[in-house]
C-alpha cells in the first residue's frame, strides 16, 4: 500500500508503532521496522545520551529497515539532556524522530537541518496547525480513545480525524483506538495517510514486557480504562487495577487542591515495575480503551500481515461489491 506516510518514511505499510515508555526498546522496534511498518525506540526510557546511543546501536543490528526513536516533552523538575539525546540521534544516522508531549519547535531546526524526517504527535487540530506552521514533515493524530494522554479536549477520532484532513495539509497518521484492518481502512476514509499503535503493539510476543501485562490487555474490556491525572490537566489513559482505584480516590477526596506529590505513590517508578516485574497493581500505566478489540498476542509480523491482506480484502471485496451491487457475502 503507497500513502504519503509510506513515502515520506521509506516504508512499506502504513503503520507506526508509537513511542512507548519502558516498551519502546530496540526488540519492538526492530521487530515493526523488519515488518514493513515504522518502529521507534522511547528515548526517555534509556535516559541518557549513552544508553540512547547503545539502544540505537543495539536496534540497528537487528534490522536494516528505517526506524525512528521518540522524543517525548514532558514537564520534570530536572529535565532530560534532550541537546544530547539529539546528538546521539544524528551521530547514529537515524532518520525519524517522533516528537510529543510538548510543542518541538525549539529542536526542529537541528533535526531537519541533519535531513530527519520528524513526525508530532498532538491531541488537536488546534496544536496540529501549530506544528503544521513551524514546520513538521508530518503529524500523528491521538483521539480522546488512545493510550496515554488524550489531552484535556476529549475530542474522538470520529470527528478528529475528518477535521484534521479538513485542516492540514501534510501527512498524518490515525492514533488512537486503532487495532486492525478495519482501523486502517476507516483512518484512510477519514483522510489520515496511515496509522500508530500504542497498546494493540503491547500485546505482540515481541514487545519486552512482562507476560502480565500482555495478559492483562487481552482480558481487559473497552470499560476497563480511567483516565486519571485531570485535575493536573495531565489527564493519562491508563488501564485500571488497585493502585489506580487508590489514585482516584485521592482525586475525588482532595479534587482541585490536589498536588503531584500527593499521587506520587501511584504515579512516579510504576512502569519498570508493571512493564519488567509484572506487578499489575502498582499504579497507573497507559492503555487504551482499544483493549476490548485486542483478543490475541500475536508476533509483530504476524500482526501487521493480517492488518494489511485484512485491509485489501475490506477494500477490493466488502467496499467494491457495495459499488458494484454484489450482494451476499460481502454486505456481512
Ligand atoms: C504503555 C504505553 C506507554 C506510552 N508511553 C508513551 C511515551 O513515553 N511517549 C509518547 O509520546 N507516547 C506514549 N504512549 C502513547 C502511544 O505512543 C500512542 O500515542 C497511543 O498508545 C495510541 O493509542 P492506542 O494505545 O489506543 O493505540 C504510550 C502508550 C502506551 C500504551
Amino acid at each position: 500500500m503507497k500513502t504519503r506516510i509510506t513515502e515520506l518514511f521509506g516504508i512499506e505499510h502504513p503503520i507506526i508503532q508509537g513511542g512507548m515508555h519502558c516498551v519502546g526498546l530496540a526488540e519492538l522496534a526492530a521487530a515493526v521496522s523488519n515488518a514493513g511498518g515504522l518502529g521507534l525506540i522511547t528515548g526517555l526510557t534509556q535516559g541518557t545520551p549513552e544508553k540512547l546511543a547503545a539502544e540505537i546501536a543495539r536496534c540497528r543490528a537487528m534490522t536494516d529497515k528505517p526506524f525512528g526513536v521518540n522524543l517525548t516533552f514532558l514537564p520534570a523538575v530536572v529535565p532530560p539532556d534532550y541537546a544530547g539525546l539529539i546528538e546521539v540521534i544524528l551521530d547514529g544516522g537515524v532518520g525519524i524522530v517522533e516528537t510529543a508531549g510538548n510543542n518541538p519547535a525549539k529542536w526542529l531546526p537541528s533535526l531537519q537541518a541533519a535531513g530527519v524526517k520528524v513526525i508530532h504527535k498532538c491531541t488537536s487540530v488546534r496544536h496540529a496547525l501549530k506544528a503544521e506552521s513551524i514546520g513538521v514533515d508530518a503529524l500523528s493524530i491521538d483521539g480522546f480513545e488512545c493510550g496515554g494522554h488524550p489531552g484535556e479536549d476529549d475530542v474522538p477520532n470520529m470527528i478528529l480525524l475528518p477535521r484534521a484532513a479538513d485542516t492540514l495539509s501534510i501527512p498524518f497518521v490515525a492514533s488512537g483506538g486503532m487495532a486492525d484492518a478495519r482501523s486502517l481502512v476507516a483512518s484512510l476514509v477519514m483522510g489520515a495517510d496511515g496509522m500508530n499503535m500504542g497498546t494493540r503493539f503491547v500485546a505482540t510476543v515481541e514487545a519486552p514486557v512482562h507476560d502480565n501485562v500482555k495478559q492483562a490487555i487481552v482480558a481487559a474490556s473497552e470499560l476497563d480504562t480511567r483516565l486519571v491525572m485531570r485535575p493536573l490537566r495531565n489527564t493519562e489513559r491508563v488501564l485500571v487495577n488497585a493502585g489506580v482505584e487508590r489514585l482516584l480516590e485521592k482525586e475525588r477526596e482532595l479534587g482541585a487542591a490536589m498536588r503531584f506529590e500527593d499521587i506520587a505513590a501511584e504515579v512516579s517508578g510504576v512502569y519498570p515495575r508493571v512493564m519488567y516485574q509484572g506487578e499489575m497493581d502498582a499504579g497507573a500505566w497507559s492503555c487504551g480503551m482499544v483493549a476490548g478489540l485486542i483478543y490475541d498476542v500475536p508476533t509483530v509480523k504476524a500482526l501487521i500481515d493480517r492488518i494489511m491482506s485484512e485491509a485489501h480484502a475490506i477494500i477490493r471485496q466488502r467496499l467494491e461489491a457495495m459499488l458494484d451491487e454484489r450482494p451476499s457475502a460481502a454486505l456481512t
